[in-house]
């Protein structure tokens, strides 16, 4: 492994990353253009009570980076299901916290938790989306071994308009980024 490739690895959410995901809820811009406005920041205590955010149909895991597995961030994945009640896919999510972010760790992550999903559950297809202003994520999924399907227009009221969605997916059989970055 090249000594400049962050150390990442995905873990539960414990007691001490509460204050950071109740960061997320109550600093507007924290999350970019994913911030939906002040929310009740006591979700995220009752949810960690109820589940320790690990659910069956949706979920959260701790970036954790550096020897240490300092929290930079979370990765969330939500069932979707089209069509079929009995069939589902995956959608994926991720925030990093500003001073984490361009440093390759967003990449490495999301590709660990598709092998963390293609390894633990059937599901065929994993999708994500993102603002087409948010051209970060959207390398940072090309990275990470997705497929840009196309514009979803108007999807979504964010920041005081209509704006438009990036559609991405990887599928179970898509290759692996993961193998070949530490050839880099
Ligand atoms: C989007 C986000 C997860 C990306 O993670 P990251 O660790 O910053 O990105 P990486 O360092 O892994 O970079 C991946 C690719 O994106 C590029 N990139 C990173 N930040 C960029 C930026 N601000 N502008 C343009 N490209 C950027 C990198 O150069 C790299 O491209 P390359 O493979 O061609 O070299 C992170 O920036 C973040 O948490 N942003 C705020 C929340 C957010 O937007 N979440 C997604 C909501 S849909």
């Amino acid at each position: 492994m090249p000594v400049d490739t962050p150390q990442v690895r995905l873990r539960p959410v414990g007691e001490q990353d509460l204050q950071m995901i109740r960061r997320f809820v109550l600093e507007p811009g924290l999350v970019g253009l994913d911030w939906t406005g002040f929310r009740d920041p006591g979700v995220v205590r009752r949810r960690f009570d109820a589940d320790g955010f690990l659910g069956e149909d949706d979920g959260r895991l701790i970036v954790a980076t550096g020897a240490d597995g300092e929290a930079a961030g979370m990765v969330s994945y939500l069932a979707r299901r089209r069509g079929n009640p009995r069939s589902y896919g995956w959608e994926i999510g991720i925030v990093l916290l500003p001073e984490w972010r361009g440093r390759g760790i967003g990449w490495r992550a999301q590709a660990m938790l598709c092998s963390y999903l293609f390894e633990h559950t059937p599901v065929q297809r994993i999708e994500a989306a993102t603002h087409a202003e948010n051209i970060a994520e959207q390398r940072s999924l090309e990275r990470a071994g997705f497929e840009r399907e196309g514009v979803l227009r108007a999807a979504e009221f964010r920041a005081g308009r209509w704006r438009d969605g990036c559609l991405y997916s990887r599928l179970r059989t898509d290759p692996d980024p993961l193998g070949a970055a530490d050839q880099d």
